[in-house]
């Protein structure tokens, strides 16, 4: 490590490594250095000069953010010269900044408005007429208030480095310049809404928030987006029992403020008007909304009926349903009614994974392994649309750190752009296209192998024999697709041996009862429409489905953000989910369970249906998961260990298959959130 560089910033002695800058030294102090261009992992703009700092022996204010440190400075961060210089250059930003914080959706939490309380520059020496511009629209999501902006070009840094979309960018020059996106009167491009995030003042608004609350009229319910497997933290703002507004601006949790359009926008499902408020029976051929009791009472004496006289079941779970449920509901099939016939829709061979890294240690990455590790390689999936919170973190770490990334896909994907390599493979030419980069990766310290549904079984295998013949430290990433499709599998949603698969299930003509619990599998099944068979169907939803509608009793359930409970991520990270609102009519599929349980006389065999009592079980039944409890507490994450062996194999890896939804898709959910329906891109930017 090189020596550390000795300065003193407002009196106190701190120390640097070299080439940090003098606001970044000041920060990991604890001194806060004003700042509206800067922002941390972006690079410099030096556009506004409020960082300036008085520095001993330098004739002149100075930038923080491009000055870096040195051995003995002295710099001092609040003097009057410096305050009355913040002052001026406030007093320019606001010379053509309309006075309308009280309209403004970032009152309150503007970083403007909070430099002008601490430095006053309210009243102003221009009195020439403020120049106006009509605000415009960028895209369903994306709004630009032009003379709010004060050019400080974080919009543009974060699009195009941290999203490596690139759709923002400036026009015109000097007092007319001017943020403009990338079609000319519109935005291609990701939707993500980082730009709106990031802006320090009420430029760019969301098409979502804007003008419905105040941020000190919501509370703020840290909970996991209940989309994609890649398990973001979202912040639900939340007024009236109503979500407002989701992002993360705290920066807490794996992915600090990154969310993709979904976790940020696209909430709104949970309040579609074709959301079920009440059970469904089905009387005469058609489904009747009916009281919880009446519904339960149905279920549960057919199950009842059934397992008496030991009829087959089926159960198929979800991909989206918290740990808790997923493992109440294999341990309610197993135990109470008897059967191994259970499945979900599988989306990635971890098992295979983690049978073949049998008896080895560490061998999964983390979230933040993407982020740190020296190279990446990346096989069958196009991550900036499938997976968007690990695209972000490899291309940060090509950013920051300069990783090697290696792709090897069907397409031309965003990775591409930075890629030491990226090649072409034919779906089943995968392995043979990364055998041919084996020189190169084994010229690398370390190595994190994402790959997603194309390998599987066998092909899995070889490819772990692949990296360990490698020689350096080598970790994996089995991509899977729900937000819960890793705890699905870990909690043992798969069918014993010899027992029906989910297709089976489907097709069995004599099975007597099926329960699906938060599952559409009868709109497709791993890609291949069945006509199913006609047991007594029990489901579970949030909506009237293919399925529900073929249901003879239909169970409202809540959704994610719903109710408490864990989930667990596509690298295995563990998190707790939070309830932020309750749906008028809903339970959460753990209650339906258990009242369910209570309606046929066995809750007692299958305990409280709680969700920390049955995470308390998790914890000691399934391996792995005996994971450290503050963490989560904390709001973090916690990675299960990869204990070897913990799953059985998969006899059927063909039955794996990803749905391959893209940014503005996702199944069900998808379907029923306007967000995503009002935005249909064409990925010409790519
Ligand atoms: S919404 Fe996201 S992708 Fe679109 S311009 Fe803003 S930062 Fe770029
Ligand atoms: S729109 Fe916001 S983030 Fe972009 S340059 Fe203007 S003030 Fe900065
Ligand atoms: S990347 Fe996945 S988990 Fe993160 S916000 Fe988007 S959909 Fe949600
Ligand atoms: S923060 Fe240093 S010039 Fe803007």
């Amino acid at each position: 490590m090189p020596d550390l560089i000795n300065l003193t910033i407002d009196g106190r002695a701190i120390q640097a490594a070299p080439g940090t800058s003098v606001i970044d030294a000041a920060k990991y102090a604890g001194i806060e250095v004003p700042a509206f261009c800067y922002y941390e992992g972006l690079t410099l703009a030096a556009a506004c000069r409020m960082c300036l700092v008085e520095v001993e022996k330098m004739p002149k204010l100075m930038t923080a953010c491009t000055l870096p440190v040195g051995e003995g400075m002295v710099v001092r961060t609040e003097t009057p010269q410096v305050a009355e210089a913040r002052k001026s250059m406030l007093e320019f930003l606001l010379s053509n900044h309309p006075l309308d914080c009280p309209v403004c959706d970032k009152g309150g939490e503007c970083e403007l408005q909070d430099m002008t309380f601490r430095y006053g520059a309210g009243e102003s020496r221009f009195t020439e007429t403020k120049i106006h511009v009509d605000e415009k629209q960028f895209s369903p999501v994306v709004f630009f208030d032009n003379p709010r902006c004060i050019l400080c070009y974080r919009c543009v840094r974060i699009c195009n480095e941290g999203m490596g979309v690139g759709a923002l960018g400036v026009i015109n020059r000097g007092a007319i310049s001017e943020i403009a996106p990338n079609k000319g009167d519109h935005l291609e491009c990701d939707e993500c809404g980082m730009c709106i995030d990031i802006c320090p003042v009420g430029a760019l608004t969301s098409g979502i928030y804007r003008y419905h609350t105040r941020p000190w009229e919501m509370q703020h319910v840290g909970t996991i987006c209940t989309y994609c497997s890649n398990g973001c933290k979202t912040t639900l703002g939340v007024r009236n029992d109503e979500i407002i507004r989701g992002n993360n601006r705290d920066r807490s949790g794996i992915n600090g403020e990154f969310l993709c359009i979904k976790g940020r926008y696209a909430f709104d499902f949970y309040n579609h008007p074709e959301r079920l408020q009440a059970p469904l029976v089905r009387v005469n051929g058609k489904l009747e909304e009916v009281s919880w009791s009446k519904a339960l009472q149905t279920a549960a004496a057919k199950f009842n009926e059934v397992r008496e006289r030991k009829g087959k079941f089926g159960v198929i779970g979800s991909n989206h349903t918290s740990n808790e449920e997923n493992y109440y509901l294999q341990k309610f099939a197993r135990q109470v009614l008897g059967t191994g016939n259970i499945d979900h829709h599988r989306t990635g061979d971890v098992r295979t994974l983690l049978d073949a890294l049998s008896g080895k240690m560490g061998k999964l990455a983390t979230t933040a392994d993407l982020y740190r590790k020296k190279a990446v390689l990346v096989i069958g999936a196009d991550l900036a649309l499938e997976q968007p919170f690990l695209s972000f973190q490899i291309r940060a770490n090509y950013r920051h750190h300069q990783a090697r990334v290696y792709v090897v896909t069907p397409e031309p994907v965003r990775e591409d752009k930075y890629a030491a390599a990226g090649l072409r493979a034919a779906p089943g030419a995968e392995l043979t296209a990364v055998e041919s980069l084996r020189g190169r990766l084994r010229a690398e310290p370390e190595l994190v192998i994402v790959y997603g549904d194309v390998l599987k079984g066998e092909d899995v295998r070889r490819l772990v024999d692949f990296g360990e013949s490698l020689g350096i430290p080598v970790q994996y990433v089995c991509l899977v697709d729900g937000s819960n499709s890793r705890g699905a599998v870990d909690m043992g949603l798969l069918p014993d041996a010899g027992a029906l698969a989910l297709p089976d299930m489907l097709a069995a003509k004599d099975l007597e009862v099926l329960w699906v619990v938060g599952a559409n599998p009868y709109a497709s099944v791993v890609g291949q429409a069945l006509s199913p068979a006609n047991p007594f169907l029990v489901v579970h939803d949030l909506f009237l489905t293919e399925t529900a509608q073929a249901a003879d009793v239909v169970f409202p359930a809540a959704s994610a953000y719903e109710k408490n409970g864990t989930v667990t991520n596509v690298c295995g990270e563990v998190q707790r989910l939070r309830k932020a609102v309750g749906a008028m009519g809903t339970k959460p599929d753990l209650e339906i369970m258990g009242l369910l349980a209570r309606e046929m006389g066995v809750a007692a065999e299958l305990g409280p249906w709680i969700p920390d009592t049955i995470f308390a079980e998790i914890r000691k039944q399934v391996p792995g998961y005996d994971v450290p409890l503050p963490v989560l507490e904390m709001g973090g994450a916690a990675q299960t260990a990869a204990v070897n062996g913990r799953l059985p194999l998969d006899g059927r890896p063909e039955l794996i298959r990803s749905a391959h939804d893209n940014l503005f898709t996702a199944g069900t959910l998808g379907r029923y959130s306007k967000v995503l329906n009002s935005v249909v891109e064409r990925h010409g930017y790519r």
